[in-house]
């Protein structure tokens, strides 16, 4: 990411356009935790020092994640004050270096299992308690910088009604605990078969804790079907009414519930989903700017639907 930043076309078309950044991956675990333990900033820090030269907030991303369980954390696995210990020092760590700079953090990311069963087992939970992993998360991170509004990540709490009810009960039980949960955010992965209203249920249900939500890594995938005779034009306004539907779904909620939209890349050409070693799909549009910078209609589609009301969104590049 940074290396993309230093590429002038790149900076223009992000700064023209986006008022928030957020690292797709340096900020997380494999890219701080060395295998000896020592914390790395070198990535993290040039994001930030690019943030801060051209006034970008930055939303930190992520603390803790199913998917990274560095080396040297699995060497404590079992080893609960030691692993606490590293648990707690890397919040405090990390959180401490950005105080006062990072506004908003994703405290933890993923914490639903994929299929929406309940809560995912994770070396985390292991060893410090399925939801315990998470309230010491957030409790941490509070003590550590009070000024930074934390929040939970989750995806496919669109597209997955029965996920999103793993999701409510499990927020309900860390509220009920006092766990300092600042606000939702809601990652977004969606894609052009998504069933129309689907957000909307959405919105309605996580609005019901009355915290900010953040669409904290918006794409619309061209999907996953295996024949797809589509064309390429159809699958581009599809996309754009998906795009229609779900920010106007956003917009209608009370403007204090709406913190903020990233949108998960600049380029398609950079998008996760093309390169995904899970299911590539080397063809995939996610984006709202093409390989060559250039809008499409779901670019339209985004800024129409935002009409108005830009000055109470913070639009973010991840
Ligand atoms: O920085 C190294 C580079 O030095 C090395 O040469 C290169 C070779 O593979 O790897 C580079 O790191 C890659 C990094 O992205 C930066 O591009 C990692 O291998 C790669 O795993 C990493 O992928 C990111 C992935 O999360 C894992 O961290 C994707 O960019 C990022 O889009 C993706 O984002 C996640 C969200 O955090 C959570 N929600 C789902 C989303 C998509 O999976």
């Amino acid at each position: 990411m940074s290396a993309k930043l230093a590429d002038p076309t790149t900076s223009t078309l992000l700064l023209k356009n986006f008022s928030q950044l957020t690292a797709e991956a340096e900020m997380k675990m494999a890219a701080i935790v060395a295998p000896d333990g020592r914390l790395r900033f070198s990535g993290a820090d040039a994001i930030m020092a690019y943030a801060q030269q051209n006034k970008l907030r930055v939303h930190g991303h992520a603390l803790v994640w199913h998917k990274h369980e560095p080396e040297a954390f699995l060497r404590l696995d079992g080893n609960k004050p030691a692993f606490t210990a590293m648990y707690d020092n890397y919040i405090r760590t990390v959180m401490g270096r950005y105080r006062g700079r990072i506004p908003s953090w994703d405290v933890v990311n993923e914490p639903v299992n994929g299929d929406g069963l309940g809560l995912r087992a994770t070396m985390w939970g292991r060893n410090l308690g399925d939801l315990g992993y998470i309230e010491r998360a957030f409790r941490i991170a509070r003590e550590t910088d009070p000024s930074a509004k934390l929040f939970i990540n989750e995806y496919d709490l669109e597209l997955k009604p029965e996920k999103r009810l793993a999701f409510m009960q499990m927020m309900e039980a860390l509220l009920k605990k006092g766990t300092p949960i600042d606000g939702i955010g809601t990652q977004s992965h969606i894609n052009i078969d998504m069933p129309k209203g689907a957000a909307k249920a959405a919105f309605k249900d996580l609005a019901s804790f009355g915290l900010p939500i953040h669409v904290s890594e918006l794409d619309i995938s061209f999907g996953h079907r295996r024949f797809d005779w589509r064309s390429v034009r159809t699958k581009r306004a599809l996309q754009a009414e998906q795009m229609t539907d779900f920010i106007q779904a956003f917009m209608a909620l009370p403007e204090k519930l709406r913190h903020a939209i990233t949108i998960w890349g600049l380029y398609d050409s950079d998008s996760f989903w093309r390169v995904n070693p899970e299911d590539p799909n080397p063809d995939d549009e996610p984006l709202l700017f093409d390989g060559a910078g250039r809008a499409k209609p779901v670019t339209a589609a985004f800024a129409n639907a935002l009409d108005g009301t830009k000055a109470a969104l913070h639009v973010d590049a991840g």
